[in-house]
């Protein structure tokens, strides 16, 4: 194996593959009846990577891939789906469970339609196992971070698997695989980053507190298993943070913001034009503390003097007073793009349009070229 297996609830297991700072999470379910045998659920299989992992893990379970009985996908991007199509042949008679949002897309790899099942298909979400007595909920996790996300909730183990809802980047030191203290900081930088809005956020923290019975562990598809009263403490942190564009409107037109456009306008510059970027530098750095309109230290911004707007204007300004139009076009289009990366809206007063115009030296003629 490349990465690690786990029980973590009863006939609930886990690979977490081997990456240390952002793995995957694959998950397999048997719920077994009366009569000893059972129904195995595979939950985001993963990528190609997993697949020595999955041969092994299934057949010490359930005797290989083969007795699949319901793969479940929890949205549809590549690092839980791509190797979709290859599980969905070795287990020849499994059916994909997934929503009508997931299935849109992920139909695109060739599945057979006719081994699929919608959750919404299922009464209530709730999908009851006729032989074994089991049931599990699919919960949405609306628009976390898709918007046909879902999550699939196993009462008799009392995990919730959430998908990419409440996972996260490593940020915990050592072996294992449990959330600690640690771990916070990278579920918080995921979610800040990947989830689209602080509302579909809360509302899914809404969704999985009215769970009855609460679940005990929450299974993610990346990051540490969460459980115990780390279940309830980091679904109270997540529904006070700020996420996606929420974030970006609460920071912008702050400071900061502008400061790391800046910097990344001077890293990019650094690369096409570096000793223009000097020169810009030293046209910055000239007069005196209160003259100059950013404080800098080894080449990089670190303050911003006067309001971001005007900040961001005397960059602009700067460009504008290039003699070579062609370089003046280009760091205009590289800065606007700069800003356009980070969602600042910026707006001139007079807009000085460009205008291209064509250099009879360098202009292209189609004649020259055919005969
Ligand atoms: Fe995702
Ligand atoms: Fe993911």
């Amino acid at each position: 194996m490349r990465g690690t297996m786990h029980e973590i609830g009863k006939e609930f297991y886990l690979i977490r593959s081997e990456e240390e700072d952002f793995h995957r999470n694959i998950y397999l379910k048997k719920f077994v009846g009366a009569d000893g045998h059972s129904v195995n659920m595979l939950m985001d299989p993963g990528t190609a990577l997993d697949m020595p992992d999955l041969m092994k893990l299934t057949s010490d379970k359930i005797g290989g891939l083969a007795n699949v009985h319901m793969v479940f996908l929890s949205h549809q991007d590549p690092d839980l789906t791509a190797n979709i199509g290859n599980i969905m042949k070795l287990s020849a008679k499994a059916y994909l469970i997934t929503s009508v949002d997931t299935w849109r897309l992920v139909k695109m790899y060739g599945l057979p339609p006719k081994r699929t099942k919608t959750v919404e298909s299922f009464d209530s979400h709730i999908l009851r196992m006729k032989k074994s007595g089991h049931k599990i909920a699919f919960i949405p996790a609306r628009y976390c971070h898709f918007r046909g996300a879902m999550m699939v909730y196993d009462y008799e183990s009392r995990i919730l698997f959430t998908g990419d809802f409440m996972a996260g980047v490593n940020t915990r030191q050592g072996e294992g695989i449990y959330a600690t203290e640690e771990s916070w900081e990278g579920i918080k930088l995921f979610h800040e980053i990947y989830m689209p809005s602080t509302k579909a956020v809360v509302k899914t923290i809404e969704r999985i507190a009215s769970l009855n019975p609460f679940p005990e562990i929450i299974a993610p598809q990346h990051g540490d298993i969460i459980k115990g009263d780390l279940v309830v403490e980091f679904l109270d942190r997540l529904s006070k943070i700020k996420v996606g564009i929420d974030l970006v409107e609460e920071i912008n037109p702050e400071k900061d913001l502008v400061l790391l456009a800046i910097n990344n306008f001077f890293d990019l510059m650094e690369t096409t034009f570096p000793e223009l970027k000097q020169s810009f530098i030293s046209k910055f750095q000239k007069g005196n503390e209160f003259t100059s309109p950013f404080l800098f230290h080894d080449g990089k911004v670190t303050a911003v003097k006067i309001s971001p707007d005007n900040a961001l204007l005397q960059v602009y300004n700067l460009i504008g007073e290039l003699e070579d139009s062609e370089q003046r076009k280009h760091l205009k289009a590289i800065f606007m793009d700069t800003l356009d990366q980070l969602q600042i809206n910026f707006k001139l007063q007079d807009e000085e349009v460009e205008s291209v115009e064509a250099n009879p030296n360098d202009s292209f003629n189609l004649d020259d070229f055919i005969e």
